[in-house]
């Protein structure tokens, strides 16, 4: 997962970077820059004598000391004062320039904090979605697993509006379907009732890709999979209701989800195509690259790469619905996709839920989906 929202402290990363929200003298502060220097030892504040300051929206890398990582990055970030002083443009700054810090240290891995959500007063829903939209604005170019690291429940904010909306939304869907006692039922999702998974220091939430599926079948990474038997050879089988009706040119179809086939050698093709198929299928389907899809889905190019070269790849659920994301499926056919990977959406999980919320809103944005998963305590959306 090339983006990852977790809580931590981040003076216990285990990263190639860390970043640190300094202030323009490099000289230590409170918050996160106090708790750098603490946990870095006296050594890194001599190094930072050494740089002559940094201004705003800025960075400068250090040496890492006693921290568990090997770099710290200081950068700068606005003061918010209201919003009208180019504090948004600085702000952005501040990730891009620390990034590209990162990338020409060849750093693999970077954790964020929320730069200017604290002392200088940034709102934090507007910090959170520049960070956000920042952070994966890069990688969509750029190989790079990055973190950004929430300390305290306060110090994360979506929208008030979004986050009231999609509480009532699982409140109507999750009670009637949860099979829990009167008292889970009535439990209804208030605003403030952000309850956290303290991410224990070190295990983050990590979909690595040996989480999903099996050993990587081949090596080398080839669009083919081996020559498939010709539907004409394959023993005639009854169709599925779903395919033998109007909606896919049969009479008496029911209204199938399986989108229209061009002909029945397609539609047979696609009753018993793999996860992979499909998912290959609907790639070129859409005109859009491997490579515009797994970013998009946050997926990263190792396990889309162990996907594609294996026909009978098992994908986990968040992985199913990160490309269902990616390629903008409708919710039927976020469905079918599940389905052959073996899963299905259930009212009885916040998780699907809040996904469908935003399919069903055409919000197919997955760093927004997933900073609504965080605020939900819940797993993100890719691997
Ligand atoms: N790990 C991760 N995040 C942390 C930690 C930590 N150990 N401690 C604090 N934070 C979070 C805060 O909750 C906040 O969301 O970091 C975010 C940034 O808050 P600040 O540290 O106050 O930084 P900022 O708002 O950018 O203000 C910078 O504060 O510490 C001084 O010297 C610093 O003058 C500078 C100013």
């Amino acid at each position: 997962m090339p983006l990852h929202i977790v809580r931590n402290d981040i003076t216990q990363m285990k990263v190639d970077a860390i970043v640190n929200a300094a202030n323009e003298t490099l000289l230590g502060g409170g918050g996160v820059d106090g708790a750098i220097h603490r946990a870095a030892g006296p050594q890194l504040l001599a190094e930072c004598r050494t740089l002559d300051g940094c201004r705003t929206g800025e960075a400068k890398i250090t040496g890492a000391y006693r921290l568990p990582c090997k770099y710290v990055i200081h950068t700068v970030g606005p003061v918010w004062r209201g919003g009208l002083f180019g504090e948004r443009q600085k702000l952005i700054s501040c990730y891009r320039t620390s990034l590209s810090l990162a990338e020409a240290h060849q750093c693999e891995t970077v954790a964020f904090p929320l730069i200017s959500s604290g002392v200088y007063g940034y709102p934090k829903d507007k910090a959170l979605h520049i960070a956000v939209d920042t952070i994966s604005d890069f990688l969509t170019d750029h190989e790079m697993t990055v973190y950004l690291v929430i300390f305290d429940k306060s110090a994360f904010q979506i929208g008030e509006r979004l986050f009231h909306s999609i509480a009532s939304y699982i409140d109507d869907n999750y009670a009637a379907a949860h099979s829990d006692g009167p008292e889970e039922q009535s439990s209804r999702l208030l605003p403030g009732r952000m309850s956290r998974r303290v991410q224990e220091p070190h295990t983050l939430y990590d979909a690595s890709p040996g989480q999903d599926g099996r050993p990587f079948a081949a090596s080398g990474v080839s669009r083919a999979f081996p020559k498939k038997k010709a539907a004409a050879d394959r023993p005639a089988s009854p169709l599925p209701d779903a395919l033998s009706g109007p909606a896919n040119g049969f009479p008496g179809a029911k209204s199938a989800s399986v989108p229209p086939a061009q002909s029945l050698r397609d539609a047979l093709r696609q009753i018993d195509e793999s996860f992979s198929e499909m998912l290959l299928r609907k790639i070129d389907e859409r005109g859009i690259t491997d490579v515009q899809c797994y970013k998009k889905a946050n997926i990263d190019r190792k396990l889309f790469s162990k996907i594609r070269s294996d026909r009978l790849y098992r994908p986990s659920k968040p992985t199913v619905l990160a490309f269902a994301i990616a390629l903008e499926l409708p919710l039927e056919e976020t469905k079918d996709m599940l389905m052959k990977a073996g899963f299905a959406l259930s009212h009885s999980s916040r998780f699907d839920i809040i996904v469908e919320y935003f399919i069903s809103r055409g919000n197919y944005n997955i760093f927004e989906i997933n900073e609504a998963l965080f605020a939900f305590d819940q797993h993100l959306l890719g691997a």
